[in-house]
């Protein structure tokens, strides 16, 4: 009987390097926003990012390399911004490379405005937005470490909340979603279908 390894055509893939370039995966985009030491504000894209449970905690992947981290270190806040698809150019735009002096100039091109809840910015147009409080960091994935932060305020746009008399599919198609494809393609999701769900599940 064909091995089913073969019978599939699996192709082993070699575990002493990163196996996350050679196939595509599924992530969100999102900006992390924190303070420099000179006050001025710092946003970074993450797609490593996620809930990290069913109550309010937020993590995100990031590395002692970012500044990202090390602002979020001193200052124990971040906060979340969820860009729509229309916003793709100026979020890629925030992992522009530091020039002399540390600077990120690419930021200037992105408006946003005050938090609520905590000290730092929020990127303006965005269909939802978090701020949180430094929970932990896990450090030594490798070079990675996880940035796990609990949500002390949230907000969501108008036209992205989930309401009793608008169908779900409805409001995704008129406020798609941004979503990463590891590595390097964006899709703009505004197709949607409910999930067959089994009978008598339980979370
Ligand atoms: C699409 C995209 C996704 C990214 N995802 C991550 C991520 O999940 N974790 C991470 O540490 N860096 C990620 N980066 C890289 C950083 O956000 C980027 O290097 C950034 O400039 C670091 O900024 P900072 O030094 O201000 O923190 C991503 C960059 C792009 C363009």
């Amino acid at each position: 009987m064909q091995n089913p390894a073969e019978k599939q055509r699996l192709i082993e893939l070699d575990v002493s390097q990163p196996v996350w370039d050679r196939f595509f995966w599924l992530a969100p985009l999102v900006l992390i926003g924190t303070r420099e030491t000179d006050g001025s504000h710092d946003l970074a894209p993450k797609h490593m990012a996620i809930p990290m449970g069913w109550e309010n905690y937020y993590g995100f992947v990031c590395t002692p390399r970012h500044h990202t981290y090390s602002n979020i270190k001193r200052d124990g806040v971040f906060t979340v911004s969820y860009p729509r698809p229309s916003q793709l150019v100026l979020t890629s735009l925030a992992a522009s490379p530091r020039v002399s002096g540390d600077e990120k100039p690419a930021l200037g091109a992105l408006p946003v405005f005050p938090a609520s809840s905590v000290d730092g910015v929020l990127v303006e147009g965005c269909y939802l937005y978090l701020e949180c409080e430094l929970d932990r960091i896990i450090d030594d994935f490798g070079v990675n470490s996880l940035i796990v932060g609990r949500i002390v305020a949230a907000r969501v746009a108008q036209d992205a909340e989930r309401v009793d008399d608008l169908e779900d599919q409805d409001l995704i198609h008129d406020s798609p979603l941004l979503a990463y494809l590891h590595p390097g393609r964006f899709a703009a999701i505004d197709q949607s279908l409910s999930f067959p769900f089994p009978a008598g599940m339980k979370k």
